[in-house]
């Protein structure tokens, strides 16, 4: 009996804990005829999590806690709500959850925030309702969320082709240490392509350079710091020209490289150990230039019931 109360138990409320990313390489192409761009990336997951809870109720419902939790939606438009309609839809249910997210992946900001709550969606819900889907069908309910879902499923490191969504693992060694430069007012990554077509109308089909991949695989730090890059940063800087002085502000303190993450606009520095990290947060907290610091490391693990 009391085992069977523990059984019971576990599949009542789901907790999911789901990583950021950072792109270390984002190289975009142009933009193809179902509207999105092909891009070659090479993702990794940082150790900043949202604690995402999907527990059975009488509706479909998202609550928010946590730092940032004042600035998700909580209705259709989260795209974690979008996740739980397509999983009861995959699984011939209604989607009755209540949605608990706790939010530390800041928002809008280039680190995957949206999405990663939305692969915790699906796998809360596949524990939740017993669904079993496998991988490659979770997979396939996350490219059809947004290019960057399937990657936050994974974590790791990975390369991304296709829009983003056509994930191969990435030889990677050893723990790279990161600070984020974070600010208040999120960038819309759609506004940011359009920047981007306007700034580079003859964009050609990207590639990740050799020499990125060769520093991944050695964890060489020093390497890779050199071999940050991010297509869409110029756009990002255009829409928001404070975050020049702000990777140049990194560069100057110490870091190895720098660059925008994602659409932005998180700014995410390389750094060479653990104490090159807090020294860059205390600067960056001190420059006036920030709204946030912090130091944080990847690769970890994607999206995971606890
Ligand atoms: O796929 P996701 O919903 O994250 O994309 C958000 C927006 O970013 C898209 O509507 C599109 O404007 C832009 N995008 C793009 N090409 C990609 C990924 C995203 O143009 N590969």
């Amino acid at each position: 009996m009391p085992l069977l109360l523990a059984k019971y138990s576990e599949t009542v409320s789901v907790t999911v804990r789901v990583p950021a990313k950072v792109n270390a390489y984002l190289g975009v192409g142009p933009r193809q005829a179902d509207g999105f761009h092909s891009l070659a990336t090479i993702f990794q997951s940082l150790g900043v999590y949202d604690e995402v809870t999907v527990a059975a109720a009488g509706e479909l419902s998202i609550t928010a806690a946590g730092t940032w939790a004042d600035r998700i939606p909580t209705d259709e438009t989260n795209l974690a709500w979008q996740a739980a309609v397509l999983m009861g839809d995959r699984c011939q249910r209604a989607p009755l959850v209540s949605i608990t997210i706790d939010k530390s992946i800041p928002v809008a900001a280039g680190l995957a925030g949206g999405s990663a709550d939305a692969a915790a969606v699906l796998v809360a819900c596949n524990e939740l309702w017993g669904a079993e889907l496998d991988r490659g069908e979770l997979d396939s309910l996350a490219s059809q969320l947004g290019s960057d879902v399937p990657f936050m499923l994974h974590g790791g490191c990975a390369l991304g082709s296709g829009r983003g969504d056509h994930l191969t693992p990435a030889m990677t060694r050893g723990t790279f240490h990161w600070v984020l430069a974070t600010f208040s007012d999120g960038l819309s990554t759609p506004a940011v392509y359009r920047r981007f077509d306007e700034l580079r109308p003859d964009a050609e089909d990207p590639a990740v350079p050799s020499e990125l991949m060769q520093a991944l695989a050695r964890g060489d730090a020093e390497a890779l710091g050199l071999a940050l890059h991010n297509d869409l940063q110029q756009a990002a800087v255009a829409l928001r020209p404070a975050l020049g002085r702000v990777l140049s502000f990194g560069i100057d303190h110490g870091a190895l490289g720098a660059l925008v993450s994602g659409s932005g606009p998180t700014c995410a520095f390389l750094v060479r150990h653990e104490a090159a990290a807090i020294d860059l947060v205390v600067d960056l907290m001190g420059s006036g230039l920030v709204d946030g610091a912090m130091h944080t490391h990847g690769p970890v693990h994607g999206a995971r019931v606890v």
